[in-house]
């Protein structure tokens, strides 16, 4: 070895003894007489000293040491006489005998810090330098340790881990696939796997009972600070277990990482239909760190002669509590907030509950004071408080009053990165209505069950079926998801047929899995959590890019790579591929 010690190592209980260290110059400081340079590694820093009175000639040279140079160092630990107490080598320092330069380097593009000077951009593509940086490598030790404890833990619950392949058939979940030309097979494709699901699902049919992979998953979508087109998935599947038990064990697994990585406890995590979701929080992954749910007016503001809300299917409103203060100007900003088309509202009302009892409202007009005063009581808002009320299109006003009160929840402070709220979401719709091709699609994906109370309503009013399926939801964020599976062939084919595949299709898309549920197909279920999202919730960041060794851009592009890029015309020849030129 290189090294005696690494540089986060020595103590003061070192002191006096001889030590080898390997590292790069992370600063230098020249006082004239004597020379500062901090040596850093992957486990720390350690202060470096080169006296001018005792070495002038090994201080001079340490006097070009440029930013990032590789060093090897020989010295002896000593006390130092300022200390340091943000580090925890800070007692101690290394009194340089000698040392060589194992390598040169150019001089950073951005400071290797943890508030660095370099631009998302820049620091994607010189990524080896981003990973240098305390704060980066950190989250990926996170990941790391989090990655273990899932390990060990479903170990100890029998889970086997097992390996599906990555050139497969697309897989049902919704997204596009990544499609991979075959050479071998000229006009056919593989698709990269959006998870293993059918795999997972054969594996019970083959009897291995309890099954886990911490997988890549490929999915080609538009791409947000949740969302990676690689990322990695906890997948796990089980036999002879009913949701109960799935919702059980996965608690219990997410319980114990909070526990050993974050020391925090929790009670049962509370539980949710997805029906109650939608109502009081406007989406199926709500935020309980915080209350302020939905107020919904639609029945009581009928017929007032306001135009707005006698117009709109929904009028719906949320309570800020202690901002009936806001100012004309920060209420015309939240007006243009939810006006953006990325909320889409089409305006917003406000009622104030002034502290002295008196109301104001921008629908004055059209409402009595009692009115009014009976919308505040319906939304249970007390004096101090400004109720914000919204109305149009049910889904899209629903959508825009989640998003409000998140903005809200964050103005307000009510979201602290180390509060933590998890949360079961369950009974999903088997199906959702799609408007625009006029057919159902699985909410989930093909193979959820529907609930056994709602299998006769499949065919009469399938839109109003639920089915056995959860997601988890921690802080806001869909951590992860899954169901119990249909296992019986005859109810998997009125499924298929439902979401309008013929006989014919289903048998060319997922013959394979009909074909092995012929074969004693045990009852089974499973979910997948994302682990860069359980990383990120860990970490307390919001984008989980921060969280993947070399993730890629909004763009889906690697900066540091460079990729996707053009092949080669005799590659594209080979796989017997042109490239239509865009006019
Ligand atoms: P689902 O599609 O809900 O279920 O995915 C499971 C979890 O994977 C994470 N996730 C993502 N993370 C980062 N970037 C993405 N693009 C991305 N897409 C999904 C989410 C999500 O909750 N096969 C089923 C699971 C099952 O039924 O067992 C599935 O993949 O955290």
């Amino acid at each position: 070895m290189l090294r005696t010690h690494t540089c986060g190592q020595l103590r003061t209980s070192d002191i006096g003894i001889s030590v080898e260290l390997c590292g790069w110059v992370a600063k230098s400081r020249d006082l004239g007489g004597m020379t500062f340079i901090d040596l850093r590694d992957r486990f720390g820093i350690t202060q470096l000293v080169y006296n001018m009175d005792d070495e002038a000639a090994l201080c001079e040279r340490a006097r070009r040491l440029g930013r990032e140079f590789v060093l090897r160092v020989k010295g002896e630990v000593r006390e130092r006489s300022s200390k340091n107490a943000q580090l925890a080598t800070g007692d101690i320092e290394i009194r340089v005998m000698e040392f060589e330069i194992l390598n040169v380097s150019k001089t950073p593009p951005f400071t290797i810090d943890d508030d660095t000077d370099g631009g998302d951009d820049l620091r994607m593509k010189y990524r080896y330098l981003d990973l240098r940086r305390n704060i980066v490598r950190k989250n990926l030790e996170l990941r790391h340790n989090l990655a273990k404890e899932i390990r060990a833990f479903l170990d100890q619950a029998g889970f086997l881990e097992v390996e599906t392949p990555v050139l497969i058939k697309s897989t049902p979940e919704g997204a596009r696939d990544f499609i991979v030309p075959s050479r071998m097979n000229p006009g056919e494709f593989y698709a990269l796997p959006q998870s293993p699901q059918t795999f997972k699902q054969i594996l019970m049919v083959a009897g291995i009972d309890r099954y886990y992979q911490i997988v890549k998953c490929f999915r080609d979508e538009d791409l947000r600070a949740d969302r990676q087109p690689e990322f990695t998935q906890i997948d796990c599947e089980l036999s002879f277990i009913e949701q109960e038990d799935i919702l059980q064990i996965f608690e219990g697994l997410v319980r114990s990482l909070f526990v050993s990585v974050k020391q925090v406890t929790f009670e049962d995590f509370p539980r949710m239909t997805y029906a109650d979701a939608m109502e009081h929080y406007g989406n199926d992954k709500p935020d309980i760190r915080f209350g302020m749910k939905i107020c919904d007016y639609t029945s009581a503001t009928r017929s007032s002669g306001f135009v707005v809300f006698d117009q709109a299917e929904y009028v719906a409103g949320i309570v800020a509590e202690g901002c009936a203060e806001y100012s004309r100007k920060q209420i015309d900003e939240l007006t243009d907030w939810v006006k953006r088309p990325q909320i889409g509202a089409g305006g917003l009302i406000y009622i104030r509950m002034n502290m002295d009892g008196s109301i104001k409202s921008s629908a004055d007009k059209f409402f009595q004071e009692e009115q009014l005063r009976g919308f505040c009581e319906q939304a249970q808002a007390k004096p101090g408080d400004l109720i914000l009320i919204l109305a149009g299109a049910k889904t899209r006003m629903q959508k825009a009053l989640s998003e409000l009160r998140l903005e809200m929840g964050n103005r307000m402070g009510l979201r602290p990165k180390d509060t933590f709220a998890p949360l079961w979401v369950v009974d999903f719709p088997l199906l959702e209505w799609d408007e625009e091709n006029s057919r159902f699609h699985a909410m989930h994906h093909p193979f959820t069950s529907p609930k056994p109370e709602d299998v006769a309503l499949l065919e009469t009013a399938p839109g109003s079926v639920r089915a056995n399926a959860y997601d988890l939801v921690i802080n806001g964020v869909e951590v992860g998801g899954g169901s119990i599976r249909i296992f019986d062939k005859d109810l998997q084919k009125r499924m298929f047929s439902l979401l309008g595949f013929s006989d014919e299709d289903a048998q060319a898309q997922f013959g394979f899995l009909m074909n092995a549920f012929e074969f004693g197909a045990p009852p089974h279920g499973g979910i997948a959590l994302g682990f860069d999202r359980l990383c990120s919730i860990f970490g307390g960041v919001d984008s989980i890019r921060d969280f993947i060794a070399f993730p890629k851009n909004n763009s889906g592009r690697d900066m540091m790579i460079d990729s996707p890029s053009p092949i080669h015309q005799d590659q594209l020849n080979e796989l017997q591929i042109s490239i239509q030129k865009k006019a």
